[in-house]
């Protein structure tokens, strides 16, 4: 059924509702008639099964949200609140404290939202899965130059066969309160805390190194740093695409909350990086939609921000200077500055002749709620322009550039028309310029190709962006980081080896994680389709774009590979079957969001044929609100099993 693979709803998101298909209906209170119109109207929504039907009750759903966002804000979080209780399998103080964090920002911002126009229609296609995806609205980057042709001499420099190696940290999420020991099977979106623990009846205890339902120990953390620099002693540089929080999106704040772990996680990479017999590297952070609080919300320049001295922090200027003083040591004093005015953007040189532009890419996250706020930009807070700027300094100087951010601009929570434009200036500056592009956010081990023209082929492939693996466990993948080795002359990628640690046997480790290669790209996807010749030639566009057509030709060994590592060899990896098969591989292929296929042809009356997007696996929707007994139900009967079977 297709709808029981939509699983998050606006309210999900805004209010903490889940989809529920037994609908409990506690006893109503007769005097709340918004609050049963919404309820309804929500119903309605949910049971709408054709596209068109699921577009129209959604836009209604969202007039209603509208209407009541004139009520009081009291009124409206108040309201919101007891919608969470009586709907869904959401814990009472996750249902309050998500409203309390989120609704205040979306109250304010649907207000000037054109509900039944395209915003209203964005959100409902981009986070609800339940309108066509509104077209991009065209618009041509203009930039200060055009291509050089032919290109500069330094750009025809072939690679030298000399690499030097480079960490990829990603999605760290840490948790403070994590303690082995504690329920790993909670009723909270993240377990493994002892509040959240019945410690008279324990399912599973969390062990000393991580949960697959919990986010980061401070022992794993502790561990991998630690690993690190016996399989990297001359690092030369690390990067690290965001994310340090861990998901309690329910108790982001206060933000000296958030703050103090950023803080106190930076202090610990400090200690790693900066120290000659550790890890021993600078190291390059961005920010993930995590870093915010509340969670996602990244505000634009010209954003409405409520003007009381109580809600000043979202416009999130101590996120900014926390995270410029936290850089510290890594970035030049310069660099620090356009910290706080770029919103934490950077451009900085690891080495001679390569300059490396982390961006904060959250202003392209259909999450965060300021970027609906009508008219919507097409650049919000100039990065774009900014990042064109730096591009053009690199070509003009024969450097050679990198990007770094959190959200890949092919992911599907990155807009559509954003990641269009970004497109463009990808295309204008590669394959010379920009010859590496790494992000994080899935927790997943990925990769996308961009290419020219929209042509797919491996002639026109000219950028690759390399989604690295998470460090957290959450949810339900091994941890890991990843290692590349990188050509001296042209800073082109020649292997890419990747780490894991298995948790699902943490019990027998006596010495700590098992730490291992899990596999290295030259080894795993050299195949005829994508033949390597020597074990210096890097490993192109090109050669990715054919290692996507090995998917495709031999599925079963190649595609199948790609699936495993995906979830980084966890032993809870999903089944993928062909459609499934068809829509990754094409997913591999979108450098930008609207060249994915994970969306449903469906016909509107007068036949307009429309895509709705149809996810392969739960979207991560940013806010994970249902708790861990619901969500991993499966794994949690699965243990259950396991533990009978022992006792009997
Ligand atoms: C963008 O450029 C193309 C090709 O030069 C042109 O056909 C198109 O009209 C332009 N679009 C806009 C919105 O300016
Ligand atoms: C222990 O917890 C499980 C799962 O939450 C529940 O099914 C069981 O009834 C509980 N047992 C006791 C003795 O409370
Ligand atoms: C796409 O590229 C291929 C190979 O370079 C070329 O043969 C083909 O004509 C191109 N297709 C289009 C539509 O430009
Ligand atoms: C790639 O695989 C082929 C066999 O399929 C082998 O001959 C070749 O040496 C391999 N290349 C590398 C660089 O390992
Ligand atoms: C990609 O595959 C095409 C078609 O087999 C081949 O011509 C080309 O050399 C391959 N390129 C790389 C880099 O593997």
């Amino acid at each position: 059924m297709r709808l029981s693979t939509l699983f998050f709803t606006l309210i999900s998101c805004l209010f903490g509702l889940v989809k529920s298909f037994e609908f409990q209906i506690p006893i109503r209170q007769p005097e709340v008639t918004v609050e049963d119109e919404l309820y309804s109207a929500t119903q309605q929504w949910l049971q709408s099964e054709a596209q068109a039907m699921s577009c129209a009750k959604c836009i209604s759903l969202l007039q209603m949200v509208k209407n009541l966002a004139y009520m009081s804000e009291g009124m409206f979080m108040a309201t919101g609140v007891r919608i969470c209780r009586r709907l869904s399998q959401v814990d009472t103080d996750v249902c309050i404290g998500v409203v309390k964090e989120q609704a205040p920002v979306f109250r304010k911002v649907i207000k000037t939202m054109t509900v039944s126009g395209r915003e209203g229609h964005l959100l409902c296609a981009s986070v609800l899965n339940s309108c066509p995806y509104p077209d991009i609205e065209p618009h041509n980057i203009t930039f200060p130059k055009a291509k050089p042709d032919p290109l500069p001499e330094v750009y025809n420099k072939k690679a030298s066969g000399r690499t030097f190696s480079v960490l990829h940290l990603s999605d760290w999420h840490v948790d403070p309160e994590y303690e082995p020991g504690t329920e790993a099977f909670c009723s909270k979106p993240l377990c493994c805390r002892p509040a959240y623990t019945d410690f008279t009846n324990i399912t599973k205890p969390a062990s000393i190194w991580g949960e697959y339902s919990c986010d980061t120990p401070i022992t794993l953390l502790e561990s991998m740093l630690q690993f690190i620099p016996q399989v990297a002693p001359e690092l030369s540089f690390g990067i690290l695409t965001g994310d340090i929080p861990p998901h309690e999106v329910w108790a982001t704040l206060p933000v000296l909350k958030t703050q103090m772990i950023h803080d106190n996680s930076y202090s610990m990479l400090h200690r790693h990086f900066d120290s000659s017999d550790l890890v021993n590297a600078m190291l390059y952070p961005s920010v993930g939609n995590h870093e915010a609080a509340p969670t996602n919300m990244f505000p634009v320049k010209t954003s409405q921000i409520p003007i009381e001295e109580e809600r000043k922090y979202l416009r999130l200027h101590w996120l900014y200077h926390s995270l410029a003083q936290s850089w510290r040591g890594w970035l030049t004093h310069d660099t620090a500055l356009t910290i706080e005015e770029d919103s934490a953007s950077y451009a900085t040189r690891p080495r001679a002749g390569l300059k490396l532009i982390s961006l904060n890419t959250n202003f392209c996250y259909n999450m965060n709620w300021w970027l609906y706020e009508h008219p919507m930009e097409k650049d919000p807070n100039g990065v774009l322009e900014w990042l064109i700027t730096q591009l053009q300094d690199s070509e003009d100087r024969g450097e050679r550039v990198w990007i770094t951010g959190h959200i890949a601009p092919g992911d599907d929570s990155c807009f559509h028309d954003y990641s269009n434009y970004f497109h463009q200036i990808v295309e204008r500056y590669s394959p010379h310029v920009i010859t590496g592009q790494f992000y994080g956010h899935t927790h997943k081990d990925e990769y996308h190709v961009f290419y020219r023209d929209n042509n797919q082929t491996a002639e026109n492939a000219i950028s690759m962006a390399y989604v690295g693996p998470s460090i957290t466990p959450f949810d339900y993948v091994n941890p890991g980081f990843r290692l590349y080795h990188v050509d001296a002359e042209t800073f082109e990628v020649v292997d890419s080896i990747t780490f894991i640690a298995d948790l699902d046997q943490a019990d027998t480790w006596i010495t700590g994680p098992n730490w291992h290669v899990e596999y290295t790209a030259r080894d795993a996807y050299n195949s005829s389709f994508a033949p390597l010749h020597d074990t210096t030639s890097p490993l192109t566009p090109a050669w990715w774009h054919n290692v996507s057509v090995s998917m495709e030709e031999d599925p079963d060994v190649m595609f199948d590979k790609y699936w495993k590592y995906r979830a980084k060899s966890s032993p809870y990896v999903s089944e993928c079957d062909e459609e499934c098969r068809a829509s990754v591989i094409c997913g591999i292929r979108a450098g930008k969001s609207e060249q994915r296929c994970d969306y449903d042809p469906d016909v509107l009356p007068g036949g307009i044929n429309n895509k709705k997007r149809r996810p392969i696996e739960e979207p991560t929707c940013g806010l994970h609100l249902q708790g861990a007994t619901t969500r991993y139900a499966k794994q949690y009967e699965q243990y259950q099993e396991q533990q009978q079977q022992q006792e009997r």
